[in-house]
Formats: C-alpha cells, structure tokens, sequence
C-alpha cells in the first residue's frame, strides 16, 4: 500500500524542484525533441510525441506552481488519428500559406488569416512583429503573454522593457537596429507552456518569416525558439552565448544564430543577468566588427 505523503515530506519536495528551477535545471524536466521532419503516416491511434509533449513529461513553466507530492501523474495523451488528421491537415495549410507569402506584408496577412491553431480561439489580437524589418538582427521569443496580446505587440510587457532596456546598453536602438517576433502568434491561455503541436504549426510561418527579412544574425529568446529552430535537445543553460549555426532549405548559407536566456526568465532570476549580459555583449562585438562567427572571418 502507497504511503500518505506528509506535510514535511510535501514542503522537502517542493524545495527540491525550486531548487532545481533556480539553477536553471530546465533540462531535467524536459519534453522530448521537436521532430519537426516527423510527419509520416501514422497508426490508426498514435501518440503525438512529436507534436504533443506528454502531459507527465511536459516541461513547467518555472513560475507555474509545482506539481503535488505524491499526486497521481495525469495519464499521457493519445491522440485520436481523427485529431492526427486535422494536425496534419492544419500543419499542411500552414506551410502552404507560408510558402506562397512572397513579401513581408503578405506572410503577416497569412499568419492573421490562419484558423488552424486553437491558440487563436482565445486570444485577443494576433502578434507578429515589432521593430525594423530591415534590421540585420532579428530576436525571436516565445509567444505573446498578456500585455502583447492586449497591444497585438511581441515583448512590450514587463520582459520587454528589460529586453529593451539590455538592448539599448548594448548600443541597438530597439525600434531600428532589430526586428521582434515569436514563434507563436497567439497568447497560450493563461502564459501556459506552448505545446510543440502549436509550435508545429506556427514553425513554416517563422521559418518563411526569417527567409523575408533575410537579417544576419539571429537572436533566440529563451530555449523554445532556440530548440525549435535549431532542431536542439539541449536546454537553454547549455545553449546560452554559443554560435550556432541556424540552416533551412529557403537561405542561401547557414545563419548565425545565438541563444540568450529569455528576459523573463531574468526577471524571475535576477543573479542570472550577469551571463546574459556577458553574452549580450560577445553578441555585440561580432556584429560590430562585423564578423561571420559560423566562418570565423
Ligand atoms: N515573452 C515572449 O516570449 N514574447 C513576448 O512577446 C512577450 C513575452
């Protein structure tokens, strides 16, 4: 028979995990990769790993609650070959709606006319982009939260006055020296994690979106952009102030690519703005000595 947990075994728990969270252990608690080439048939009722975290293997968010000790964890999601079809039906119409946008103009039209992601259903406004689109650096976060949703503006919440902020020490003018986005276009209820089937679905707009401004050099916001877009594994601690190398069938070489933790995330974790700002700055150094970091000249 299970033991009851006790208040004293709940609160050692409940230590342990902001221990974690506090020092960045997001890698402990991770989904599984985004396969974004995973799109072939599947068995009649499959699980969506590919396009669906398992709900007990779902990364929390770090100011999300944590978890009961000692409670059940919730069954893993199946998903019906009916919601496997509307999915890949959606992710179809995604790419082709991307794929035929042949100005900037025209994938914004694209991404506002988009019904296939739910995310859509509640939010208020959709948020494309902020900045200038014809910056050598574009910044790619995660999803709007509740203040960009409000203004249909990525990262003008208490994040992105801080992004601004580090933005501006580092010597970009934020309105003409980069251009803002996400990877999704519509606020997650609540700021909840955003589900790699709706960053499946948002992925052909971004991946289209990045070949239009054609800038650079990248910077990803926090370790959702940066995973999905570099096909990673490794979580943001890992990926941090490193060139990368961001490659896609639409450009013509390989783009630089560097991830920063998420403002947000130094707003929670004040202590860890010492390394973003470290990374900020060797960010900066490249671009203004103008250098190819993936060539070293
Ligand atoms: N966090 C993000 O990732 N994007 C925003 O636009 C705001 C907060």
């Amino acid at each position: 028979m299970a033991t009851k947990a006790t208040p004293q075994d709940r609160q050692a728990a409940l230590a342990a995990l902001a221990w974690l969270v506090e020092s960045g252990a997001d890698e402990a608690i991770e989904a599984e990769p985004l396969d974004r080439l995973a799109r072939s048939a599947k068995p009649e009722t499959a699980r969506l790993p590919e396009t669906a975290p398992r709900q007990d293997e779902r990364p929390r968010r770090q100011n999300a609650p944590p978890p009961r000790a000692g409670a059940e964890p919730p069954p893993v999601w199946q998903a019906t070959s009916r919601e496997l079809r509307t999915h890949e039906a959606n992710l179809a119409a995604a790419e082709q709606a991307a794929r035929s946008a042949g100005t900037l103009e025209a994938l914004e039209a694209a991404i506002r006319n988009f019904d296939g992601c739910d995310l859509k259903l509640t939010a208020k406004n959709t948020v494309v982009a902020r900045g200038e689109p014809q910056a050598k650096i574009m910044l790619i976060g995660e999803a709007p939260g509740r203040d960009e949703d409000l203004q249909g503006q990525p990262f003008v919440g208490a994040a992105g006055q801080l992004l601004d902020t580090m933005l501006r020490a580092a010597g970009f003018d934020p309105a003409r020296d980069v251009y803002i986005t996400n990877m999704l276009f519509w606020r997650p209820p609540g700021n909840r994690t955003p589900q790699q089937q709706e960053l499946q679905l948002c992925l052909p707009f971004t991946e289209r979106h990045i070949e239009l401004v054609a800038p650079r050099y990248l910077l990803f916001l926090g370790g959702t952009s940066a995973k999905a877009l570099l096909a990673e594994t490794r979580g943001i601690t890992r990926l941090r102030g490193q060139w990368l190398a961001y490659q896609h069938a639409g450009l013509p070489a390989p783009l630089p690519a560097m991830p920063l933790f998420h403002p947000a995330y130094l707003l929670r974790q004040p202590a860890q703005k010492r390394l973003a700002w470290r990374d900020l700055l060797a960010f900066r150094t490249t671009v203004e000595a103008n250098l190819d970091p993936l060539h070293k000249g």
